[in-house]
């Protein structure tokens, strides 16, 4: 890891095997070109002004490499990271410590912005907005609010709904960016770069066969990628192909269009329990055991996207697509 990188607070997904991944720099980040091309912009605006950048907003399905972009950015900053979580700072003090250790420039990145809370949110506003920490002093009649100058630093959010951020905190972010699905072209691309950074011989047909069934998340094609790689280093001669990767995604039962075992349990629970739809979130969620929340972030937007699912004023409901893709007749 870059020596100029300090983290605090690392989230689940920063194993090291992750980082040594993660491209650095945005010459080497594959996909999201417009994302890319216009931080590319706005980071050397800043630079040539010897400015620290704007607060960055981004926001998109898990997986799409919101934490590998803000990491890149301090990189191309020439900055320092610090890295902390919205659930990980539960009350005001806890953020007026992270924002008070900042040096100056440095970049601080808060995963799951969305579930900052309030009272949390509004220690947030001042530093954002003028680079000040207000803290009350004493209680009752003769408490006063003191103003603390914070060194100038960079936010960057990250978010999987950015319709949960309230409004004013939403505003006060200048650069506001979605992330959009990998298409197989760009994961084929990502899949080559990290069988070559693990030592992994791949033809390109292999990771063609790994891209398409990654739902269009560079995480899930690593992940898949390294899975694959273990079922060739054992039961072949050690080379992904379409073939030997095929044969090994069949076995970890990832489908053609890389749905796994809890997407199949959702869709056939509308289809077999629900006639199709339509069905509220919450029992969907409760008859597969999974959280609610859960299943609107992580399984339903690639469900959405893939045309098997759709969103209903009266809950979801199954495609015709669905059925054909299970090779179930369609309800009369
Ligand atoms: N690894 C994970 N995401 C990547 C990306 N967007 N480009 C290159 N390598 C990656």
């Amino acid at each position: 890891m870059d020596e100029r990188i300090v983290s605090s607070h690392l989230s689940a997904e920063d194993e090291p095997v992750d980082l040594s991944l993660r491209p650095r720099y945005l010459d080497d980040y594959i996909g999201q070109t417009r994302v890319k091309e216009n931080l590319k912009v706005y980071i050397e605006a800043a630079r040539m002004r010897g400015d620290t950048l704007d607060h960055v907003l981004l926001y998109g399905p898990p997986g799409l490499g919101k934490t590998t972009l803000s990491h890149i950015i301090a990189n191309e900053m020439g900055v320092h990271v610090r890295t902390t979580s919205g659930p990980a700072i539960e009350r005001p003090g806890d953020l007026a410590a992270i924002l008070t250790n900042l040096e100056q420039g440095d970049l601080l990145f808060i995963d799951e912005i969305h579930r900052l809370n309030r009272s949390v949110e509004e220690v947030l506003y001042p530093a954002m907005e003028d680079f000040a920490l207000d803290i009350v002093i004493g209680k009752g009649p003769s408490a006063r609010s003191v103003r603390l100058d914070l060194p100038p630093f960079t936010l960057v959010g990250a978010t999987t709904r950015a319709g949960s951020l309230s409004s004013p905190l939403r505003d006060r972010f200048g650069v506001v960016s979605r992330l959009e699905y990998y298409t197989p072209e760009e994961l084929t691309l990502i899949v080559m770069r990290a069988a070559d950074l693990l030592q992994v011989t791949i033809r390109e047909d292999g990771a063609e066969e790994i891209a398409c069934r990654a739902r269009g998340t560079p995480r899930v094609a690593n992940r898949l990628l390294k899975r694959v790689r273990d079922f060739v280093q054992v039961q072949g001669d050690g080379v992904i192909t379409s073939v030997t990767a095929r044969d090994a995604l069949d076995r970890i039962q990832v489908d053609k269009l890389g749905l796994d075992e809890v997407d199949h349990k959702l869709l056939k629970s509308i289809m077999e329990h629900f006639g199709g739809g339509p069905v509220g979130l919450e029992t969907i969620a409760a008859t597969i055991g999974e959280e609610s929340h859960t299943v609107e972030d992580v399984y339903e937007p690639y469900l959405m996207q893939t045309g098997l699912l759709q969103r209903t004023p009266r809950g979801r409901m199954v495609t015709p697509r669905c059925y054909q893709h299970f090779g179930v007749e369609l309800p009369k």
